[in-house]
Order: structure tokens, then C-alpha cells, then sequence
């Protein structure tokens, strides 16, 4: 018995036929850049988001360059964020020429704190960017709020929270952009990499445009020094087939999330939500206190696990500065995250088989609650 952490092969004997069928139509097409399935994706992906620009990129971490890039970040500047993400959030920052500044986070939710986001400033501070980490949802109103007045950009990591809300809104349309990545795993997978910056802003969604493709204003006239980073057509066309399933797969996470929530022990701890957020739901995380015990133990029961992760960015040698800041909530989380399967094809079954096992594991050996 394997319960893996991402199951794509289950995903294709579902919908095969319609990811086929949108690849042939892709390829007999003519057209394999930047042609009418991009289109198609960026204006259903925005209708989606409640409104606004979509501008489809290679990739998560290029959605997050090109817009920090579009709106003029670069060397001499710095940009907030949190260390407990994944790396490329630090690498397109850094990829700018701009200097990644890490905050702290919140120990109940394992997300941006505001309070340390405002010790953070400086002068030199252009712009923060919150991530929704495993699908939980930064409070970015509160943010805006708090650092109003200093001109800052705020863009929205959103690589694990598409389907995640806040209020009657979805995470992404709070700041003044986003980046989402349809990396294969995400809550909207690609067959391969893609990403798309998301702004309400019509003027930064032409710049955005123009980043992603040499900083071409049309054809053979750059008008800013761009990138290559452009969605292309058979991603664009899997992603539009697959957009049409996320409401229920994200249902299914929630619904897969809650049984988790029900049926661990106490002893695997889980991570605050806050009032008014539905959560994602990409990453099912909780912290323990023997992770790698109990990660040796789930593989022998064939369950795989993960660890979303491992190395707070402060402190790796691509980002630490000379005297990396002490950021004891992240730094300890790093300790003792555990990432358990979710994803829409898994059974209730395969999650009672993995919260079963942990309980035996964990039976006897912490007497208290809250294991890290
Ligand atoms: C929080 C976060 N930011 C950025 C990225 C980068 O996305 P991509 O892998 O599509 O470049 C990821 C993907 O792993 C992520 O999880």
C-alpha cells in the first residue's frame, strides 16, 4: 500500500481524454506561444480571482520576478519576506538585483507577522511580499493598513492558495498583485511548469506584459529590459480543462483536511486559521516533535510525508546575510513541520489509515499537548 503525497496518474485516468484531446488541438493549431489558449486561461483564471489582469508566465517564481520587475523593483532596494517559505520566493526578489529582508512569523499560524514586518523597515524598503503559505491566508488587509502611507508594493506569494479566501475574497486580490504557480502538485497543476502574475492594475498588467516577452512594447521594440518568460499554449490548454475542476478539488481538500483535523492525536499539532479564511488547503501541515522518527515510521507503512521546510531561507548560503537576524518562530518551525498526503483522489479511508498510524506512534510517547 503506498498513500502518496501527489497522485497525477489518478488525475489522468479521470480526464485523459480531454487533456489529449486539448494537446492535439494545441499542436494542430499553428500557434504554441502566447496564442488564444493563453488568452483563454488568463481571462477565466482573472474571472475567477473576482476580476482583473492575468498575465501567464513560465512559472511561479517568474510570476513573482516579472511583477516585482514591472513595477520598478531592482538594485539598492529591498523587499520583505518571510523565511519559512520555499526558496524561490527569496530567488525572484534576489533575481531583481533587490536584497531580500526576512521577517518573523506568527507562531499560531506559521505566517507573516505584521508587527515584524514594521521592525523590518527601513528606508530602502520598496515592497512585501506575503506568502499564503500551505493555503492559509495572510491577513494582507491588515498589512496594507499597517504599512499605508510608505508607497510600499504588496505582492501576494499565492503558489499554494489558489481556491483560498479571506472574507468573500480570494487570497490575491488583496495587494496591489499577485503570483500563483501551477507547478504539477498545486491545487491547479500544469503537466509541466507555468505561473500567472494577477493585478487589478490595468497600467502594471502592461508592464507585466511587456517584462514577460524582452520588454517588447510590440514586436522588435523593447521599451524596458524584459525576460523570456512566457506561458505557452499546451500548458495554457490543460490548465483551461483543469480550471473547470478546481471548486471540487479544493471541496475534496477541505473535506480530506477536516477528517485530518478530527482524527490526529493532539500530539500532531495543528496550525491556527484565522476567523473569516477558507483555507486552501495545498498543504496539509502539522508540527510534531520526532520528525524524522515518524517520517521513517509512516515510509515503512508506506505513507509518504514531506517538509515544507526544512532550511529557514535566512540562514542558507545563497541568502544569509553577514549576521543573519535571530527569527526564533520560523527557525523552530523548520525543526518540526510535517507534511501529510492530501490531495482530491485520496479516500477518507487512506487518511484514517495515516492518522491511525500516527496515533499508534505517537501513543505513550507526550504525555502534554503541543508537541513542538
Ligand atoms: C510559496 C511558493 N512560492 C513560489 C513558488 C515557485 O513556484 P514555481 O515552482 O512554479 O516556480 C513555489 C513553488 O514551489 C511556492 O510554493
Amino acid at each position: 500500500m503506498t498513500i502518496a503525497m501527489f497522485d497525477y496518474l489518478g488525475e489522468l485516468d479521470e480526464i485523459g481524454p480531454d487533456i489529449m484531446g486539448a494537446m492535439e488541438r494545441v499542436v494542430r493549431s499553428g500557434r504554441l506561444i502566447l496564442g488564444p489558449e493563453v488568452e483563454r486561461f488568463e481571462a477565466a483564471s482573472s474571472a475567477y480571482l473576482g476580476g482583473g489582469h492575468g498575465v501567464g508566465v513560465a512559472s511561479g517564481t517568474d510570476a513573482l520576478t516579472v511583477a516585482l520587475l514591472a513595477k520598478g523593483i531592482g538594485p539598492g532596494d529591498e523587499v520583505i519576506t518571510v523565511p519559512n517559505t520555499a526558496t524561490p520566493t527569496a530567488t525572484a526578489i534576489a533575481r531583481t538585483g533587490a536584497t531580500p529582508v526576512f521577517c518573523d512569523v506568527d507562531p499560531h499560524t506559521g505566517l507573516m507577522d505584521v508587527e515584524c514586518v514594521e521592525r523590518a523597515l527601513t528606508p530602502r524598503t520598496k515592497a512585501v511580499v506575503p506568502v499564503h503559505l500551505y493555503g492559509n491566508v495572510v491577513d494582507v488587509p491588515r498589512l496594507m493598513q499597517r504599512t499605508n502611507g510608505r508607497g510600499l508594493f504588496v505582492l501576494e506569494d499565492c503558489a499554494q492558495s489558489l481556491g483560498a479566501q479571506l472574507g468573500n475574497r480570494h487570497a490575491g486580490t488583496f495587494g496591489h498583485a499577485a503570483a500563483f504557480s501551477f507547478y504539477p502538485t498545486k491545487n491547479l497543476g500544469a503537466y509541466g511548469d507555468a505561473g500567472l502574475c494577477f493585478t487589478r492594475d490595468g497600467e502594471l498588467a502592461d508592464a507585466m506584459r511587456q517584462v514577460r516577452s524582452y520588454g517588447y512594447q510590440q514586436r522588435d521594440y523593447a521599451v524596458r529590459v524584459g525576460v523570456n518568460s512566457r506561458l505557452d499554449e499546451l500548458q495554457a490548454a490543460i490548465l483551461n480543462v483543469k480550471l473547470a475542476r478546481l471548486e471540487r478539488d479544493v471541496a475534496r481538500r477541505r473535506e480530506l483536511a477536516d477528517l485530518y483535523d478530527a482524527e490526529l492525536p493532539p500530539q500532531c499539532e495543528r496550525f491556527g486559521v484565522q476567523p473569516g479564511v477558507r483555507h486552501g488547503r495545498h498543504l496539509y501541515v502539522v508540527r510534531v516533535e520526532n520528525r524524522a522518527e515518524l517520517r521513517a515510521a509512516l515510509s515503512e507503512r508506506g505513507v509518504q510525508t514531506g517538509v515544507h521546510y526544512p532550511h529557514p531561507i535566512h540562514h542558507m548560503p545563497a541568502f544569509a546575510a553577514p549576521q543573519p537576524p535571530c527569527l526564533p518562530h520560523a527557525e523552530h518551525l523548520a525543526q518540526c513541520v510535517l507534511s501529510l498526503p492530501l490531495h482530491p483522489r485520496l479516500t477518507d479511508d487512506d487518511v484514517r489509515a495515516v492518522c491511525e498510524a500516527l496515533s499508534e506512534m505517537v501513543q505513550g510517547k507526550a504525555s502534554s499537548r503541543g508537541a513542538c
